[in-house]
């Protein structure tokens, strides 16, 4: 059984300079949400309740919205505003949230890497919140990945199909389909942000990853790679070669919140969603 969800949440985000100047990428709102809110509430949706969050310096602001605003809360008692505060009172009180920071900004694999003492020797879920997935009401993403988990019992990554001039943005996959009727294949190659000439496949990684704890020991033994930063591609790898890795292909849709437009997008099918 998996019971807890690692949240990455230490990265600059300097592709929303000036607004994560002092802002949490992750504390960005769609609509009325931040995005790390939508990232809980799917966790939650999938069976989990222990919420481990990567943070950094200037990301204080994480920890304050997973807490209670007794001064707010006493403002608004009793008044129409209330209801707007019931589906964070409703994950503070399932949720337990634990943070651990991670000091030096070393990569992706270095963030999960930290968040070993808050782990432990369990395989756990890894959700982006800059990678907003929607699955219209039905099972979310992370809800399919457990199921898949629950087939394989090895480490799982999301992948999308992405136009093949758009992976140099991505971790690509290539593998062999093991089952056609849930888009499931066994990983056999992975490539951090490949040139399009050199992706094997235009399979791409999102944000959502069910990792085995022995994760942690290839990633203490990962060097620096693209980017001169600790890739989470390479440490899967590692675990792939011994045909450790199935990919699945998530039914629903995904916003790279992480980007201006991929953001505004979000924000149109969101507010579409909310008018209808
Ligand atoms: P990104 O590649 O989106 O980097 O990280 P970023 O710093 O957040 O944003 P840009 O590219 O500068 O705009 C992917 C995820 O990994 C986390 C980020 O918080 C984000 O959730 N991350 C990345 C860390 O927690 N630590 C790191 O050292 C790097």
């Amino acid at each position: 059984m998996i019971k807890k969800c690692l949240f990455p949440a230490a990265g600059y985000g300097t592709r929303f300079l000036p607004a994560t100047k002092a802002t949490p990428k992750e504390m960005l709102p769609v609509l009325t949400k931040p995005l790390i809110q939508y990232g809980v509430e799917e966790a939650v949706d999938a069976g989990l309740t222990t919420m481990a969050i990567i943070t950094g310096r200037g990301k204080r602001a994480i920890e304050d919205h997973f807490d209670i605003s007794y001064e707010l809360e006493h403002q608004i008692k009793g008044t129409s505003k209330e209801p707007l505060l019931t589906e964070i009172r409703s994950l503070i009180t399932q949720c337990t949230f634990s943070y651990t920071r991670q000091v030096e900004m070393k990569g992706l694999g270095h963030a999960i890497l930290t968040g070993e003492t808050l782990i432990g020797n369990e395989p756990f879920a890894v959700i982006l919140a800059d990678d907003l997935c929607n699955n219209n009401g039905n099972d979310t993403v992370l809800s399919q990945m457990v199921k898949v988990f629950e087939k394989y019992q090895c480490s799982i990554v999301a992948i999308e199909e992405v136009p093949q001039k758009d992976t140099h943005k991505y971790g690509i996959i290539a593998g062999n389909l093991v089952d056609n009727t849930t888009d499931t294949y066994r990983v056999t190659d992975m490539i951090e942000k490949p040139d399009p000439k050199d992706a094997p496949t235009n399979m791409a990684i999102i944000g959502r990853y069910i990792l085995t704890p022995d994760i942690f020991e290839i990633l203490e033994k990962t060097k620096p790679g693209k980017g001169g930063e600790i890739q989470i591609t390479d440490a899967l790898l590692e675990q792939a070669k011994q045909g450790n890795v199935i990919a699945y292909k998530f039914k629903g849709k995904r916003f790279d919140c992480g980007s201006v437009e991929g953001f505004v997008e979000a924000t149109n099918y969101f507010y579409n969603k909310m008018k209808d």
